[in-house]
């Protein structure tokens, strides 16, 4: 649909940027940290780097300057579990509680929002050795760890995410790093690890609500529209399939707080169905997020299973994420869109579908918490960066957001990913997503001097114009 003319962005919308704790802060064994499953598994060693990321734990007064002169109205950055609870239970990290007070102090002196996520991917290890979260005394361990977050920071913060992409951590589990024996979880044990990771979403967000905090919670979900490859009914139905066991579900639970009709045939059908405790669902139930967080980057294209034992790929030739499942649907390629250097699907139209969809089944809040375009930026001899692919990419969502709210959509703001570069989840630190260009690779870590590029002043002229010229 096209409009005479676009709604103007909200005054209150929130102009961001984001990061998570282990891919920017590095300080991994520093004041007290303990190690997570991200220190300890194996990754590829070419490209991993976590140890130092990109030293946000020793730069964030700098950074959060920076942000300042950016624009940022908010900052979405992950809280790291291990470096403010200790092994025993009840134990804190005093330095570790003050490291997030002081991040957090920071932005609020510099007129900026702070979004905090309470997991992005990084468990304790100690807890992983105790079966991770698929022994269900690890949702009691989390909800120690909100607790604290609540008491420590609840009057500061306003914007609280539970869990970063549960969906990723179940579908993709590989996509983080391997643990040390190789090994991943069964089937059967994701669902049952997704099924805790579910209640201690539920109870972190009742207590929240519980505790009359003054803030708002959500969960954080990688959400993309998807399209059928052909107008063959077979290819909507594997659509629908995709869309359901790759998304809805996710968040019907979350939101709606029961299984969705079709994951729980899916489920029973091949006897992965979880185990469920008397209460769950009431659980479940009990934890109604105020708004739901989205993670958008690309939209994929779905065509019926041909069940042959082909329905499986690799995405872009990344053995990491494995695209497709069999007599469930498979992956196709659409003609209509353009690719980034690393082979993911650039679709801000897709963007606006999404947000759409997402609207109409839960009208709740949408706050976008990343999309971004990762490229091997480089300096160029005048010293400056020009990432002008990022900027077009960036350009073409901003437009079909202020679409989507001329929709009626509520979107709440958008927090592109990522504020400074940081270490990509497996493919390196030379995948670049930033405003503001870190000076290591890879292999060097150099003078991790940062570098404003140029969608930085791109960006910059975005937000102090409330939206594009
Ligand atoms: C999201 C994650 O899935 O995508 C981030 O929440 C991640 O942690 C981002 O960095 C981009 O993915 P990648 O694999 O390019 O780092």
């Amino acid at each position: 649909m096209q409009y005479q003319q676009l709604s103007s962005f909200p005054e209150q919308f929130m102009w961001g940027a984001s990061i998570s704790a282990y891919q920017a802060e590095g300080a991994y064994q520093e004041d007290g940290k303990l190690p997570s499953i991200i220190d300890e598994y194996q990754h590829d060693e070419d490209v991993a780097g976590f140890e130092v990321a990109s030293d946000f734990y020793h730069h964030y007064k700098e950074d959060i300057l920076l942000f300042k002169e950016l624009g940022l109205k908010a900052f979405r950055f992950s809280i790291a579990w291990t470096r403010i609870m200790g092994k025993n239970p009840g134990e804190t990290n005093e330095k570790g509680i003050n490291f997030y007070h002081r991040v957090i102090d920071e932005c609020l002196e510099n007129g900026i929002e702070p979004i905090v996520t309470m997991y992005h991917f990084d468990l304790p290890y100690h807890l992983e050795e105790q079966g991770g979260w698929l022994n269900r005394q690890t949702i009691d361990c989390f909800l120690d760890y909100v607790k604290v977050l609540f008491a420590e920071y609840g009057d500061k913060v306003n914007y609280w995410l539970t869990i970063n992409e549960q969906n990723t951590m179940i579908l993709h589990p590989g996509a983080i790093g391997l643990p040390k024996d190789g090994s991943l979880p069964s089937k059967k044990e994701l669902f049952q690890i997704n099924h805790h990771v579910l209640l201690a979403q539920a109870q972190a967000i009742a207590l929240y609500h519980q505790l009359d905090m003054k803030g708002k919670i959500g969960p954080a979900i990688n959400l993309t529209a998807m399209y059928q490859a052909t107008a063959n009914p077979e290819d909507a139905i594997a659509a629908h399939n995709w869309e359901t066991l790759r998304g809805w579900s996710f968040l019907d639970a979350a939101v709606r707080g029961k299984y969705n009709y079709l994951f729980e045939k899916y489920l029973n059908d091949r006897d992965i169905y979880p185990k469920i405790e008397a209460g769950d669902f009431e659980c479940l139930a009990a934890g109604k997020p105020d708004f739901i967080a989205i993670n958008y980057y690309s939209t994929a294209t779905i065509a019926a299973s041909k069940n042959d034992g082909s329905d499986v790929s690799a995405r872009a030739g990344d053995q990491q994420i494995m695209l497709g499942e069999e007599g469930v649907y498979r992956a196709a390629e659409n003609p209509y869109v353009d690719k980034t250097p690393y082979g993911w699907v650039v679709d801000p139209t897709g963007l606006r579908l999404t947000l759409r969809k997402l609207y109409d089944r839960y009208e709740l809040p949408i706050l976008i918490t990343e999309n971004g375009y990762g490229a091997p930026d480089t300096v160029g001899e005048d010293g400056k960066i020009q990432d002008n692919d990022r900027i077009d990419y960036l350009q073409k969502h901003i437009f079909v957001i202020q679409e989507a709210l001329t929709d009626g959509v509520d979107v709440i703001g958008y927090c592109p990913w990522s504020a400074i570069d940081v270490v990509s989840t497996h493919q390196g630190f030379n995948k670049r997503y930033g405003f503001i260009y870190v000076d290591r690779t890879d292999k060097e870590l150099k003078t991790l001097k940062r570098i404003k590029k140029e969608s930085f002043y791109w960006y910059q002229k975005v937000i102090s114009q409330n939206g594009l010229s």
